[in-house]
């Protein structure tokens, strides 16, 4: 797919050294912007950069930015360093995050911190970090990645659905403070996808929370490349919330306009999936 808007764009990425944030580094390289990806390990920074040199123009610059986004002070530092590397910004993409998962009461409490630190105030700190600069231009386009799991929350999702749900809310104000700059701010709901974060997610969630998803119409992975695609394709239209794939609009649609029946038909996949389970336990 060609994306000739971006070229020459200047972009910030946090977590643009794995998964989703690199998948959108990649195609904005292809596509001619100048990037700088972010996020705390500077090994896979150091990778992400060699390769969208390689895949990215001569003229471009591509450079990596090593932050702790739950960080304010950093994030301040990280935002003005990368105005002055890239002389400007255009584009502020937020997709770092982690999930992790288990029944509230098993959950540490330093965990649910972690993940408010991380998921919420990480998007806050690196926006607030950059917001004089958009204002001041008066323009510029700004993306928070949430989840699925922003709109709606299942068994073993707690922790994470309220770090996520925060960001809606965050996200609605500010989309009008920076409306009267003449900046864009835009909310993404990623679906499950198959990136590192994924495959570490599922390394020590619950057994009833991956029989939900197994048992589950709605769940489908997706691709990378597919949802950096869909993200690339709605950031310039007028759409507020985006989302990509039949399964995430049937979720979002389904949760807006019937919310009680949407909350039963998830306790009948818990019930089903509490069913299976202990089957194949008394098989054992
Ligand atoms: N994959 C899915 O199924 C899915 C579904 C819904 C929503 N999402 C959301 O979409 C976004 C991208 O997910 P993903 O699956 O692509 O994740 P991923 O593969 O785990 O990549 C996460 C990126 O964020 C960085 N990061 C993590 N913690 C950070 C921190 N404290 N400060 C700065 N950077 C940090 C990571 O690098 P370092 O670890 O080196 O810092 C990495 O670059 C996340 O917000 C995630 O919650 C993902």
């Amino acid at each position: 797919m060609s994306f000739k808007r971006y070229q020459g764009k200047k972009v910030f990425i946090t977590g643009g050294s794995a998964g989703i944030g690199k998948g959108i580094a990649l195609e904005l390289a292809k596509a001619g912007a100048s990037v700088i990806v972010s996020a705390r390990g500077k090994s896979n920074l150091e990778q992400t950069v060699k390769e969208l040199n390689a895949v990215g123009s001569p003229t471009a610059i591509f450079d990596y930015s090593v932050l702790d986004v739950s960080d304010k002070n950093a994030a301040d530092k990280a935002a003005k360093k990368a105005i002055q590397t890239l002389g400007g910004l255009d584009i502020l993409i937020c997709s770092s995050g982690f999930a992790k998962t288990g029944e509230a009461s098993d959950m540490k409490d330093e965990v649910y911190r972690n993940l408010m630190d991380v998921n919420y105030f990480g998007h806050v700190n690196i926006t607030l970090a950059f917001q004089d600069h958009f204002r001041k231009q008066k323009s510029g386009e700004i993306a928070f990645l949430a989840s699925t799991l922003a709109f709606f929350s299942i068994y073993g999702y707690g922790a994470y659905s309220a770090s996520k749900f925060a960001i809606v809310g965050f996200a609605q104000a500010f989309r009008q403070e920076m409306m009267l700059h003449n900046v864009k701010v835009k909310l993404f709901f990623p679906p499950t996808t198959d990136t590192p974060g994924l495959e570490k997610e599922n390394t020590d969630k619950p057994l009833l929370s991956k029989e939900i998803e197994m048992g589950s119409a709605l769940n489908v992975v997706h691709k990378i490349e597919s949802v950096a695609e869909a993200i690339l394709k709605w950031l310039p239209n007028k759409k507020f919330f985006g989302y990509t794939g039949w399964d995430s609009w049937l979720q979002y649609f389904l949760f807006r306009h019937f919310p009680e029946f949407s909350i039963r038909l998830t306790d009948s996949e818990l019930k089903s999936a509490q069913a299976r389970l202990d089957k194949k336990q008394k098989v054992l």
